[in-house]
């Protein structure tokens, strides 16, 4: 489905998403219907609890809604296998989720080849990936510290480096300048409008900070587990449903 020449990456029909079963259900999501538009930068906001991480997750193929359909590229997500949908979130997306950074034991430079390995890269062109990403976070000087001495702001650009190894078409992050000084918040934010611009990846990006947002071509609200507003760019694709 596009519109105009737009052309959509993720597209999202009825999600819901339960925690929980019976009395104790938590409706995290009642029915979400969006479409990511290629290259384009969403912001995903509302207040703690309504929702956001979940469905970032769920748009990330990093969790299966209880019911409705995403389709990627073209490809019914929830229908496929789950090897084939790693495959596909390995190859196509790129977190920078603070949960996700992974082993605070290994070396940044380990760290950021990871989803080069599971991608079954070469170890040579690996490293090679490695140190440029590592150069466009500006951490060329860290490769072999381990991942748990960086600072925070040092640890969000080893997720931005890890998530950009494998060119990714769509890049998700979660509050990536959550817990940074407005100054660290700057240069990862830049990074990321950056790596839109200049390679043309989307973004879909969970924040509370409302100048990151206001950065995005489109906001989303989420209140309760449903979308209550939408501004910018492509909302009429949301109230259509
Ligand atoms: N694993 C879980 N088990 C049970 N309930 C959950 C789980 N994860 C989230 N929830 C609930 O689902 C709702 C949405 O949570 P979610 O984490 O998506 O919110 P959020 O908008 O990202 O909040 P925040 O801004 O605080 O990160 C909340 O009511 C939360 O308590
Ligand atoms: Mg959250």
């Amino acid at each position: 489905m596009s519109d105009g020449d737009e052309e959509v990456i993720i597209s999202a029909r009825d999600i819901m998403r339960d925690y929980g079963q019976g009395e104790n259900a938590v409706h995290a999501l009642r029915g979400i219907s969006l479409d990511i538009i290629k290259g384009k930068t969403t912001a995903i906001i509302g207040k703690s609890g309504s929702g956001k991480s979940t469905l970032a997750h769920i748009l990330a193929t990093l969790d299966r809604p209880t019911s409705g359909e995403l389709t990627i590229n073209g490809i019914k997500a929830l229908g496929i296998s789950q090897k084939q949908l790693n495959q596909m979130r390995n190859q196509q997306f790129g977190f920078v989720f603070q949960q996700f950074f992974m082993d605070p034991h290994a070396t940044v430079l380990d760290n950021v080849m990871l989803p080069m390995e599971i991608a079954g890269v070469g170890i040579r062109e690996r490293e090679k990936r490695a140190l440029k990403a590592l150069d466009a976070v500006d951490l060329s000087d860290k490769p072999n510290v381990r991942a748990t001495d960086l600072s925070g702001g040092q640890k969000q650009r080893v997720c931005i480096a890890r998530a950009i190894v494998n060119n990714p078409e769509i890049i998700f992050a979660d509050e990536p300048t959550g817990n940074l000084d407005s100054k660290t918040s700057e240069l990862i934010e830049n990074l990321l409008f950056k790596l839109n611009k200049n390679k043309g990846i989307t973004l879909v990006i969970v924040t509370h900070d409302d100048d990151l947002a206001n950065k995005c071509q489109r906001r989303i609200e989420l209140h309760d587990g449903k979308i209550v507003a939408c501004d910018g760019e492509n909302c009429k694709l949301v109230e259509a449903k």
